[in-house]
């Protein structure tokens, strides 16, 4: 059944409120041209959306930054090292999305460094998911694309008060955001959409009193909006153990920890790391240890990600000076400079931990 005929809201009102709403009220942020003028370019558009997925604008703002000072072409990003850019990533989480934006720069700048502007091209491109290549369509080129993301969903799922509980409303969710998505300006259709599902449709307490959808809002007649939309239970997440190896020497450049690189492929796949021992989102690490000791334990971090939580318990090594590393394959690196060691926020707090237990000394 077509979504819009159980609730048919004007198209044209939705759009006109969200557009007029966006004009007076766009949040100023470093990826967006104003409303109304020529769109950014895309290259900043969809770096800016990769690092969005799953972050929040105020986290992404000075990765961005950094990133398009150092790199302000896609061609440049391209032609950089891929350490240099999983260790600028390193922190904003959700690593594959790095190594998929390097992907995506070295195809684009193969083909002349033009991003293809319809959706369906930019689907083509690595690591870009309906999302994203909506999003890019509709805000760097200005075509009619229908861009939904969690806070528009919200929006959506309270205007159109769908009961149905998420992940399985998505589908009418995304039916009903085509209902209301002008065929003009629909760049800055989905980000009005976007603020105002991240400053006024709240998943708690909605301020409906400031909102520009107040008026055709059906949650709000109902009275419930903070209701919606409908969460499906959560499935408990599984707890898994690891040990990190803290590994120091006096080398060159002074106190020196052993640094390892992930595997490409997998959880923090390509990123820099303390050894561990093997842990991963299926089962506990094996806990032993990869040099004889003495090994102490500076005790746990704790990290959540999507679908496990680990406990990390971080091991001191205390034996020689000059450790034989064995089949340890890494590099020594300063515990001066370790804020430069590109490392992700798990391993950063584990180094945390090991250097408040002493880790730094001799
Ligand atoms: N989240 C994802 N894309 C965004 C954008 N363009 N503006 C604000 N928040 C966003």
């Amino acid at each position: 059944m077509d979504a819009s005929a159980q609730n048919p809201i004007a198209k044209e009102t939705a759009a006109r409120l969200v557009l007029d709403w966006y004009e007076r009220n766009a949040r100023g942020l470093a990826w967006r041209s104003p409303p109304g003028s020529p769109p950014p370019d895309a290259y900043r558009v969809w770096l800016s959306e990769v690092m969005l997925q799953q972050t929040t604008t105020a986290a992404v703002t000075p990765y961005f930054e950094r990133f398009t000072a150092r790199w302000p072409r896609v061609e440049d990003l391209a032609a950089a090292a891929d350490s240099e850019v999983m260790a600028a990533w390193a922190g904003l989480g959700y690593y594959a999305r790095a190594r998929n934006l390097l992907a995506c720069a070295r195809v684009v700048a193969a083909r002349g460094s033009d991003f293809p502007r319809t959706e369906a091209e930019l689907r083509a491109l690595p690591g870009l998911g309906a999302y994203t290549a909506a999003a890019v369509a509709a805000i760097a080129f200005g075509q009619r694309a229908v861009v939904v993301d969690g806070n528009v969903e919200r929006v959506v799922a309270r205007l159109f008060a769908v009961a149905k509980p998420m992940p399985g409303a998505k589908r009418t969710l995304r039916e009903l955001t085509d209902t209301i998505t002008p065929q003009e300006r629909a760049g800055d259709f989905a980000q009005g959409m976007m603020d105002i599902g991240a400053g006024i449709c709240t998943p708690r307490n909605p301020r409906c009193e400031v909102c520009p959808l107040a008026e055709p809002c059906r949650a709000r007649a109902e009275g419930n909006p903070a209701c919606l939309p409908v969460k499906a239970a959560r499935t408990p997440r599984p707890e898994r153990k690891g040990r990190a190896w803290w590994i120091t020497r006096t080398g060159t450049g002074g106190r020196e920890v052993l640094l390892v690189r992930r595997p490409s492929r997998g959880l923090l796949g390509g990123m820099a790391a303390l050894p561990d021992d093997g842990w991963n989102a299926r089962r506990d690490g094996d806990g032993a240890p990869p040099l004889a000791g003495p090994w102490s334990s500076c005790g746990s971090v704790s990290h959540v990600f999507t679908h496990f939580s680990l406990a990390l318990e971080v091991m001191l090594y205390s034996g020689a000076s000059s450790p034989n590393l064995g089949a340890l394959d890494g590099a020594w690196w300063p515990v001066s400079r370790l804020a430069e060691a590109g490392l992700p926020t798990l391993f950063a707090r584990a180094s945390q931990r090991a250097l408040a237990f002493g880790g730094e000394t001799d």
